[in-house]
């Protein structure tokens, strides 16, 4: 059976908003927890444009499931995860003026640094997942660190505007996690899934975890409108 990690990035996107507490990091990790997840991913940006340090510290502090810190290869960030040591982290490529994630890790291109890299969070009990393109080149070079996981970039086949494209990109992910599992990597798959796509990766079987953010903060808005609503009408009539 696959399992879901939550992506609570977007709780703290609406709260920085305000610069304010709410909402709050902590509630969300309660509630993503008590729904039954098997685990939080926090992205710490360079530009802390969502979630700030001190989520990462008081989050690795209340998680009871397992804590998933995605991260760009810098040196700022990396000293980060090796103080909150969470279970595990995704490297991700990082560019300031994206909207989001746009891709994934060059890590053929940047092996030797990387391996070095994932020795280092090793040492220290950290998983490490290199977030990729479904591309062999990168399986491959992903399994060359020595990292634990490899996480397939799903965007792509999120947004695919036409079947043909999406059945493309499908065949590309089903090739890569092939790949990954010849080779003794974990595989999980995430960015752009929601309740409609999800469900053609999770036939494949194959794949352990997936990461999904967006869709299901933008679902929980509508499931929680009406009785937010319900609640503020009773206070005001
Ligand atoms: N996995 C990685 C590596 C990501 O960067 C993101 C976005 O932060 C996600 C998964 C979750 O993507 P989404 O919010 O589109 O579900």
């Amino acid at each position: 059976m696959a399992k879901l990690n939550v992506n609570i990035d977007h709780v703290a996107t609406l709260r920085q908003q305000r610069l304010g507490k709410t909402p709050s990091t902590l509630q969300a990790v309660k509630f993503v927890e008590a729904a039954g997840a098997d685990g939080i991913t926090i992205h710490l940006r360079e530009d802390r444009r969502h979630i700030q340090d001190f989520d990462v510290y008081a989050i690795r502090k209340i998680v009871k499931s397992k804590l998933n810190l995605e991260m760009a290869v810098s040196r700022d960030i990396v000293a980060v995860a090796l103080k909150v040591k969470p279970q595990w982290v995704t490297l991700v490529p990082e560019k300031r003026q994206e909207l989001t994630t746009e891709g994934g890790l060059d890590v053929y291109g940047q092996k030797k640094k990387l391996e070095k890299l994932v020795k280092i969070f090793h040492k220290n009990k950290i998983l490490v997942s290199m977030f990729v393109d479904p591309d062999l080149k990168q399986v491959r070079a992903s399994k060359e660190t020595g990292a634990d996981f490899i996480e397939i970039h799903t965007g792509t086949y999120a947004d695919a505007a036409t079947k043909t494209a999406r059945n493309k990109e499908f065949l590309k992910i089903k090739a890569a996690a092939k790949t990954a599992k010849l080779l003794g990597l974990r595989i999980n798959a995430g960015h752009g899934l929601n309740y409609e796509n999800v469900g053609r990766l999770r036939k494949l079987d194959i794949i352990e975890e997936f990461s999904i953010g967006h869709s299901i903060i933008a679902e929980a808005i509508f499931t929680g409108l009406r009785s937010a609503v319900k609640k503020m009408i009773k206070l005001v009539k």
